[in-house]
């Protein structure tokens, strides 16, 4: 196939390049970053273009004409950018997707589109707090693509506006394939860790996500911070378990992923994020310790401290993946313990 791959050079734009090259098909990729992508440039089959999807000078029209698929991965996906950037965040998610999303509809032409599990926002435990007999059962935390709610915090918490900006994309979607003009496949990862994910920030430029702040900080021997007590959840998803999936819906057997929403993620690596700092911290002693290089503390920070006003946290997030069983026959196999070791195996051998 010939696939339009929009953000092919980010963490998982990267993931899904190599793989769509190594099954044989012919990608074009967007992006303004190439750094994940270089090593594939020499393939023939393989062709980047330098650019945003808002510059002028790019026919994102004509790119998704001459396009058998396009997957639409564009995004800015860090919470400090939801707090620091909330305009870009909504024009880049919402705006700019839907353009293209529209010139699929207009050429007729698959579309999987990313979104993200973010779209589920808070759980009915943190919503109803004090008032539900058993607030920790994993019940209230475990969402499904078609039954769920949505619930997010006020508009003054602009964190919201990515998970606002992303629902809404994919509310058209969907009003788009009830009247038969576009075939999509919408895909909310849940937390995905892997090489290539972020960048490592460097004298605190910047914050990235979660595996990045506390892989920076341990390497460093600077303290891992805890936003808010980290007693906030995750459910961690390796990253080639995911792309074995992602891949299935690229192929689309028996077309079942015609006009689907699919959760990906891994719902037995559910840990709070003060879990998940003493397990990279336990992992790094033991394995990577450098000599003479102190082992990180764990600290406590408050969410203004670390992202500035309007920030409010997703409390839990389990993914019911069911769905992706039953139609792509997929789940998820590796352990928390093997996909941290391995990621961080990764950033330990990147030059520093
Ligand atoms: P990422 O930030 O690594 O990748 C996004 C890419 O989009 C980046 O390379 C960025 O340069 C590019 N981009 C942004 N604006 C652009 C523009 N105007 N023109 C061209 N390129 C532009 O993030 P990721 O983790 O690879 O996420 C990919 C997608 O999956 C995003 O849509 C994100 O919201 C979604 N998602 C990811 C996760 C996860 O676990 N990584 C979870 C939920 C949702
Ligand atoms: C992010 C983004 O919103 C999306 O890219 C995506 O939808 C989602 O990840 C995902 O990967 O599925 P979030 O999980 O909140 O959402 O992102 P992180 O920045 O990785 O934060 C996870 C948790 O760790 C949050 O509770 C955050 O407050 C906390 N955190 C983050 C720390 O305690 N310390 C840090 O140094 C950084």
């Amino acid at each position: 196939m010939k696939i339009l791959c929009l953000g092919a050079g980010g963490f998982i734009g990267s993931h899904l390049t190599q793989r769509l090259l190594k099954e044989g098909h012919c990608v074009t990729g967007v992006d303004t970053h190439d750094d994940k992508i270089r090593e594939f440039s020499s393939d023939a089959n393989f062709e980047f273009i330098d650019k945003s999807i808002g510059d002028p000078g790019l026919d994102s029209e004509d790119l998704v004409h001459r396009s058998d698929l396009v997957i639409d991965l564009i995004a800015y996906a860090n919470p400090s950018l939801y707090l620091k950037l909330p305009i870009d965040v909504f024009r880049t998610n919402f705006t700019e997707n839907l353009r293209i999303a529209e010139y699929c509809v207009h050429h007729k032409k698959r579309l999987i589109q990313f979104s993200t599990c973010e779209v589920y926002g808070k759980t009915p435990a943190a919503v109803l707090s004090g008032k539900l007999p058993d607030p920790d059962n994993p019940a209230y935390a475990t969402f499904s693509e078609d039954k769920s709610d949505c619930i997010l915090g006020p508009v003054n918490k602009h964190r919201w506006i990515y998970a606002s900006a992303k629902q809404l994309l994919e509310r058209v979607l969907h009003a788009y394939g009830l009247d038969g003009k576009l075939n999509y496949t919408i895909i909310r990862p849940f937390n995905f860790i892997g090489p290539r994910i972020d960048y490592l920030p460097v004298n605190g430029d910047g914050v990235p996500r979660v595996f990045s702040c506390f892989m920076a900080a341990l390497l460093n021997g600077t303290p891992m911070k805890l936003v808010d007590g980290g007693a906030q959840r995750r459910s961690y998803t390796d990253i080639d378990d995911a792309m074995d999936c992602i891949y299935r819906i690229v192929e689309n057997p028996r077309n079942v992923c015609d006009r689907q929403i699919f959760n990906i993620g891994s719902s037995n690596n559910e840990v709070s994020i003060r879990e998940l700092a003493e397990l990279m911290r336990a992992i790094y002693r033991e394995h990577f310790r450098k000599p003479g290089v102190p082992l990180s503390e764990i600290v406590e920070v408050s969410g203004l401290q670390f992202y500035g006003e309007g920030y409010e946290d997703c409390d839990r997030r389990i993914p019911d993946c069911s769905k992706a069983r039953e139609l792509l026959g997929w789940t998820p196999k590796t352990a928390i313990e093997e996909l941290l070791f391995r990621t961080m195996l990764y950033y330990v051998r990147q030059p520093q």
